[in-house]
């Protein structure tokens, strides 16, 4: 049998109208659904090469050989994918990121969509987006949305074929800019699998789940007529609905730094100068400026200015996951 070898390179994406919490744990069914943009530099690129001769998964990521969780995880995915196609045949997995761990910005969505979509062609399975976006989310369920291009809608659906991503509206539509200001790169005690399980414990996530269906039209129709102010207001809002179930729940995940709460506060301000800025922020500390492209580097300047912040990484809107050339090292 010939090398069944394959690359594919996927963004990760920042939510609008945030996924918190699951349906189903193990098939990654949502408790509702969410909007995202792409985020275009920002990439994972994914070799996966099945061969005969392996009598083991492997996985490097970033040069390193990963064991255990990191491991398992991969190799987990993997098997969804082997057993499309009734194989069993091992497979080699090396990985890079080209933005770096803790900064805020989600590797697993990048990461299990360019896994999913470089498997899924080394086997030569014939898939649709739709159907690699729901597998790539029994990975990690904002991969689902790293799958199509652009801004994308993941519907919750109520089983595995129906839980997937679509685009809303191609990269170009809106010249939207994510501004990522890292302020920690600790590693957080609780990541988003962890945290989606306490979801229910708050008494908030009733009401957040029943009121997604108001805040997913108010973004899609904000997108889609590019109305910034009706998409910062609905974009902040479901930030911290999320954040307000984070808090309540058994365990508290206050995920929060005094400077987070700082620039909330200068958001505010600088909006009401005139610039078209919002935030969001997701499992952590970071906060995402979202912003548009007229005031990305005048934003820039003025979170210069403020103490504490690490480094701030830019994202335009980005395209799909995409298969491209192998290049290994012999
Ligand atoms: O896909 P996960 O399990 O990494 O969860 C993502 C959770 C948030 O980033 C907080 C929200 C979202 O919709 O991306």
């Amino acid at each position: 049998m010939p090398n069944q070898i394959a690359t594919a390179r996927a963004h990760p994406n920042i939510a609008f109208i945030k996924y918190w919490g699951n349906r189903d744990d193990r098939l990654r069914l949502p408790a509702n659904g969410s909007i995202s943009m792409n985020l275009a530099g920002l990439e994972s690129v994914t070799t996966v090469r099945f061969s005969e001769s392996l009598s083991a998964d492997s996985f490097i990521l970033n040069g390193q050989p990963q064991v255990n969780e990191a491991l398992v995880r991969v190799s987990d995915q993997l098997d969804k994918i082997r057993q499309l196609s009734d194989a069993s045949i091992r497979a080699e997995v090396i990985s890079q990121n080209n933005f770096p761990i803790g900064t805020g910005v989600a590797s697993s969505a990048s990461a299990f969509a360019a896994l999913t979509a470089a498997a899924v062609a080394a086997l030569n399975l014939q898939l649709s987006e739709h159907e690699i976006s729901a597998l790539a989310r029994l990975g990690s369920g904002s991969a689902s949305r790293s799958v199509p291009s652009g801004f994308v809608e993941w519907y919750m659906g109520n089983d595995h074929q129906t839980s997937f991503a679509k685009t809303i509206a191609e990269p170009d539509h809106w010249d939207l800019v994510d501004l990522v200001v890292v302020i920690s790169t600790m590693h957080k005690e609780v990541g988003s699998t962890g945290g989606h399980s306490l979801a229910n414990t708050s008494p908030l996530q009733s009401a957040r789940i029943a009121d997604t269906p108001r805040r997913l039209n108010l973004c899609r129709t904000a997108i889609q007529e590019r109305d910034f102010d009706a998409f910062a207001h609905i974009v902040e809002q479901d930030a911290l609905i999320m954040h307000a179930v984070m808090m309540s729940s058994n365990p508290r995940l206050i995920y929060w730094l005094p400077t987070t709460l700082a620039i909330i506060s200068e958001v505010a301000k600088w909006r009401a100068t005139g610039i078209a800025v919002c935030f969001t922020i997701d499992a952590g500390p970071n906060v995402h400026l979202i912003t548009t492209s007229d005031y990305a580097e005048e934003l820039r300047r003025k979170i210069a200015e403020l103490n504490d912040i690490q480094s701030v990484l830019l994202a335009r809107p980005g395209g799909p996951v995409a298969l491209m050339e192998t290049h290994l090292k012999e």
